[in-house]
């Protein structure tokens, strides 16, 4: 195993101790399927799309949909956003008989939509807002709470030291850091020293963020920062077997790059899983920015997207699958987990978290 700075678990997350790799929240990305995918790769724990509290105390069935874990099975947190104390804690309460290991606060989103109404990072900048929140998540909370920060708001305002020893003060179980400003958004590279930084001041577990995308990015970012854990969001998609990876990287087991057989029948079964879901039409669209990053280090990877983008329904797209590897070399194998987080997945990245669907997020 790589060395770890030792922490503090709390009985109430004794099952944390072992964890070491999470699925980041990703709005539009981690559905009910992909958390699945994820967790059978090895995933420690995955968490749900963001989600806002004043929706859920709204009692709105989309925003609902976000957090439907029931039956899940595996470790999953649930993630909540807003500015208003009391809508915040209201949606805890409501997290009573729900299924989920952990409540986690979102203080990161840079989006316009969340930041303009004082939600998500724009908290980072309002630390005493910032304390009335997590305060009264903590109180109303049936479950454990944690939180999700940016190092600051912009480089003039680098706080996340001040706002991780509140969060620990306030009794969050552990702390999530992506290692960049509010306004870097996803731009250039996150700076792991805040991370190694953040942890050395912390008792309680810290978990990284930012830029991991392979087993030797994955063991840098523990052996730089000496992190509990590890949590990944980009190179996830298309490539669940980067938390396989990552294990291998810590000494727990091997791991192959899968060829393109194999990742066939993972594309398969996540597209099955998102039309049943989501259903065929709704589904096939959704589960679309998956399928073109299972694919796209293969050469020819353009052509079959054309083809699997062509049809309509999950049923019509497994057909095309199923004529694709009739006519592909199933035994070939991908760059898998060298992928750089290229220029356009941070454009994607930006558009999708900044392109939120009111109806479904609030
Ligand atoms: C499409 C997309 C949606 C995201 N949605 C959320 C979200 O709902 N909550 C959150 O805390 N972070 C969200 N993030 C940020 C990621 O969780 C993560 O912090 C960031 O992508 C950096 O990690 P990475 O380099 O492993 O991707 C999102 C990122 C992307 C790309």
């Amino acid at each position: 195993m790589l060395d770890r700075k030792p922490v503090t678990i709390h009985p109430d997350i004794a099952w944390f101790g072992d964890v070491r790799t999470v699925l980041s929240p990703m709005a539009g990305v981690t559905d009910r399927a992909f958390r699945d995918v994820c967790r059978a790769h090895g995933a420690g724990l995955a968490f749900c799309e963001f989600t806002a509290a004043k929706g859920l105390t709204y009692d709105n069935p989309q925003t609902w949909r976000l957090v439907d874990t029931e039956g899940e099975q595996g470790r999953v947190g649930v993630q909540i956003f807003g500015a208003e104390p009391d809508a915040m804690a209201g949606a805890a309460r409501l997290m009573a008989d729900k299924r989920l290991d952990v409540l986690d606060i979102n203080f990161g989103c840079p989006a316009k939509k969340v930041v303009q109404k004082c939600g998500g990072s724009a908290l980072l900048a309002d630390v005493d807002l910032l304390k009335e929140i997590v305060d009264a998540v903590v109180a109303a909370s049936p479950v454990p709470v944690t939180a999700k920060i940016r190092t600051g708001w912009d480089d003039d305002s680098v706080n996340y030291r001040e706002v991780g020893l509140l969060l620990q003060e306030a009794g969050c179980r552990w702390v999530t850091l992506h290692g960049r400003t509010r306004n870097q958004k996803f731009r250039g590279h996150a700076h792991w020293d805040c991370i190694a930084d953040l942890v050395d001041v912390m008792d309680i577990p810290v978990i990284g963020n930012g830029d991991v995308v392979d087993g030797d990015s994955y063991a840098a970012m523990v052996r730089e920062t000496r992190c509990h854990a590890v949590m990944v969001g980009r190179g996830a998609m298309g490539n669940p077997w980067l938390f396989k990876q990552m294990d291998a990287a810590d000494g727990l087991g091997a791991c192959e790059t899968p060829n393109l057989g194999e990742i066939m029948d993972v594309v398969e079964g996540h597209i099955a899983a998102v039309a049943r879901l989501r259903g065929e039409r709704y589904g096939s669209q959704t589960v679309r920015k998956h399928v073109v990053r299972y694919f796209r280090d293969f050469p020819g990877a353009a052509a079959m997207r054309r083809r699997l983008f062509a049809t309509e329904t999950g049923d019509a797209m497994l057909d095309v699958l199923a004529e694709l590897r009739s006519e592909a070399d199933l035994e070939s194998r991908p760059r898998c987990g060298t992928l750089p987080l290229a220029e356009n997945d941070d454009v994607n990245a930006s558009d999708l978290c900044c392109d939120l669907k009111e109806g479904d997020r609030s």
